[in-house]
């Protein structure tokens, strides 16, 4: 099984990307925010408890999405492997994915990551806003917030995964078209 890491800041194009990715590369995608957003829209009582801290831009509990990367690994035995989007986003979750795949004597294939300025980020997710309709796209503090978290938090993962020889940047300013072409370029070695 190969292990993917779709990495970047909020609105970076990973879930665009991963889209055509887990198509041409026969891998289940398993992106932990669009797992909780479905929690929520399902009204269970693990929805109800991310929606409040989700819609304030701060992160789930480790353990949370730990419990549902288990249970999506668990489900899909046919697959190349799998594409992780949004997971892991501390140095914590790093760890206990480390842990969760030594234990099945794997490893992490290679972190894909997109990269663009805040300024971008920005005016990505108010675009997405319109369509899309996210609670967590709705208000300026909120994605201030988000931002914040991302380099406090997930952003110190990219020396983690630099010092295991794994971590490939990939320029996500362009149209989708010419950062598609890149990650499929990236994509073609690992
Ligand atoms: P999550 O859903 O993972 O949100 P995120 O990381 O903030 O990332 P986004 O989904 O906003 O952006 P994206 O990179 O997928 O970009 P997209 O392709 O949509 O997580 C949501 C929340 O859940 C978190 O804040 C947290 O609370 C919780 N959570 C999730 N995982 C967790 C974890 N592991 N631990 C704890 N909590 C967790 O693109 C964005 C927009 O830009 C789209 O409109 C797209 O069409 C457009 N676009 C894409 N590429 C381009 C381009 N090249 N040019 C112009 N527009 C583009
Ligand atoms: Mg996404």
């Amino acid at each position: 099984m190969k292990y993917f890491i779709m990495f970047g800041p909020p609105g970076a194009g990973k879930g665009t990307h991963a889209a055509p990715m887990v198509k041409k590369y026969n891998l289940k995608h398993i992106s932990t925010g669009e797992l909780l957003r479905s929690e929520i829209a399902a009204g269970t009582e693990l929805g109800k408890q991310a929606a409040a801290l989700i819609e304030k831009g701060n992160l789930v509990p480790d353990e949370v999405v730990e419990g549902m990367i288990a249970q999506t690994f668990a489900k899909y035995p046919e697959v190349n492997g799998f594409l992780l989007d949004g997971f892991p986003r501390t140095v914590q979750q790093a760890m206990d994915l480390d842990e969760m795949l030594e234990a099945r004597d794997e490893y992490v294939t290679g972190v894909i990551s997109l990269m663009i300025p805040d300024e971008e980020i920005k005016a990505r997710i108010k675009g997405r806003a319109l369509i899309e309709g996210r609670a967590d796209d709705a208000s300026d503090e909120t994605i201030a917030n988000r931002i914040k978290t991302y380099h406090a938090k997930t952003e110190p993962l990219i020396e983690v995964y630099k010092d295991k020889g794994i971590y490939h940047e990939i320029d996500g300013v362009g149209t989708i078209e010419e950062v598609q072409k890149r990650v499929f370029a990236m994509m073609d070695t690992l």
